[in-house]
């Protein structure tokens, strides 16, 4: 995270946070009452006593805008908030930085009441008592098996004390559906944050291809993403930057190495930052010397294509599948019409989409959710329509749910891709050649935005660029 939220302007933060908070009282009270207990993120150990860069838990950060360790929030159903946090504490700020502490907390981040961490387990024992059921993060992760952990030991606490009255929740509840939810549309202020981090990421992809050059590492380029990152001030890569030369773009997720970027061939980045907290998540394919041979410019062509029927089918309304499909349906036609796949084989174009026979060479899904998380959160059917019998991605048939129906102010990114390996059926122009466009979209009540466009996509303006 970058500007912690007391070395900034705290006040600004407050109101939408804790907006936040009372919608998701809210959502507790329709769900039958209760308190929340959501845990930040632990800090991890690198090796020896080197810790990790600190990366706070994403719904934590949705709800308090608080990027230090060891604290916790306490949500009620009338909307009470509890920080519970480190004390300020002289030695170790010396060695680690400025701590919020209690005292400050409810001015800077808006809630109710701030205790030391220390109190964590008499406050909840407290919180808990007599409330109907208790909301935690469910799931095999260290934030919930923290909360799970805490929680039980606030229910021991709580049944101790039955004689005198009191009782404990009769229910514990999974409250990331909750948050899921409430993620997955975003509003103005994150709208702007994920612009900027869009804004930051295309710079980033401007500078890498015009360093590119026969000769160079994929490291250099690497080296000039991250440069670009933090000189705008993003607090990193928001995932490890892939640098993929040549044949390594056929590896789904290569991080950049060490090879070195040949004439003749492609260069796939696929490289995203993170600004405050929210990631952008972009890729370009380009030649290293500045100039699409036939069969790269054939294959990049079709990918291009592929991504705008998908740009098109991202509206409101429109289901969340509806982009993968209008690609894969561009991606067959091509594969057919380039002879990659063979119609004496797999079929007409329907055939060869019922068979699945383009995973051969396009094996991902088009898109998904982008915010906090760079494969961010959020239920991808749409659960209050019935089950329905639809092609599974794999050739064959599932009965589900459909896919979700887009509205104005979900975010996900559009990112079809080829990635031709060596085969004696397929021609040999196309061997080793991979290739993924990857735009990040938010959706608008007419369609959608792309929030990731201030790097080139069309292969002459990006072979003008690199001519520059
Ligand atoms: N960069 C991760 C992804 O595209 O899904
Ligand atoms: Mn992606
Ligand atoms: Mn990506």
């Amino acid at each position: 995270m970058n500007a912690p939220v007391h070395d900034a302007d705290p006040m600004s933060f407050c109101p939408i946070h804790q907006g936040r908070r009372a919608r998701l009282a809210a959502l507790l009270r329709e769900a039958g009452g209760g308190v929340l207990v959501w845990p930040t993120a632990p800090e991890r150990v690198r090796n020896s006593d080197t810790l990790h860069p600190y990366r706070a838990d994403s719904s934590f950060l949705y709800l308090t805008g608080f990027d230090e360790p060891e604290a916790w929030l306490i949500l009620d159903d009338a909307g009470r908030s509890t920080l519970l946090c480190r004390p300020r504490d002289a030695e170790r700020e010396i060695w680690d930085g400025l701590r919020l502490g209690p005292d400050a907390a409810p001015r800077a981040l808006g809630v109710d009441e701030a205790h030391e961490v220390a109190e964590l387990d008499a406050a909840l024992a407290q919180r808990l008592a007599d409330a109907p059921q208790v909301w935690l993060p469910f799931g095999d992760d260290d934030v919930s098996h923290q909360a799970g952990q805490a929680v039980h030991r606030a229910l021991g606490a709580v049944r101790a004390r039955e004689r005198s009255g009191v009782r404990p929740p009769a229910a514990l509840r999974d409250a990331r559906p909750l948050l899921d939810e409430m993620r997955l549309v975003k509003d103005a202020h994150e709208q702007a944050l994920m612009r900027h981090a869009g804004r930051i990421a295309a710079a980033a992809h401007v500078r890498a291809m015009q360093a590119c050059q026969p000769g160079r590492r994929e490291y250099e380029l690497e080296a000039e993403l991250l440069h670009a990152f933090r000189s705008a001030g993003a607090a990193g890569p928001a995932y490890p930057s892939i640098v993929a030369a040549g044949a390594h773009a056929c590896v789904l997720h290569y991080a950049a190495g060490a090879t070195e970027l040949r004439d003749g061939e492609l260069c796939l980045i696929d490289a995203g930052c993170e600004w405050q907290g929210y990631a952008s998540d972009i890729t370009r394919t380009f030649p290293v010397n500045g100039r699409f041979s036939g069969p790269q410019r054939a294959l990049y062509d079709l990918v291009l294509a592929a991504q705008q029927a998908a740009i098109e089918a991202t509206r409101p309304g429109a289901r969340r599948l509806d982009a993968h499909w209008a690609a894969v349906r561009l991606l067959t036609q091509g594969l057919l019409d380039l002879k990659l796949l063979r119609a004496d084989a797999v079929g007409s174009v329907d055939d060869a989409i019922e068979r699945a026979a383009y995973r051969r060479f396009y094996m991902h899904g088009t898109g998904h959710w982008l915010g906090l998380d760079v494969h961010d959160v959020g239920d991808v059917l749409q659960r209050d329509e019935p089950p329905l019998e639809q092609p599974d991605g794999m050739g064959g048939r599932v009965v589900k749910h459909p896919s979700r129906r887009l509205v104005p102010g979900m975010v996900l990114t559009i990112e079809p891709g080829l990635y031709v390996r060596p085969a004696d059926d397929v021609p040999e122009a196309f061997h080793h050649i991979g290739i993924r466009i990857e735009d990040d979209a938010l959706v608008t009540p007419d369609g959608c935005e792309l929030l990731t466009r201030d790097v080139p996509v069309a292969a002459e303006e990006i072979e003008a660029l690199m001519r520059g």
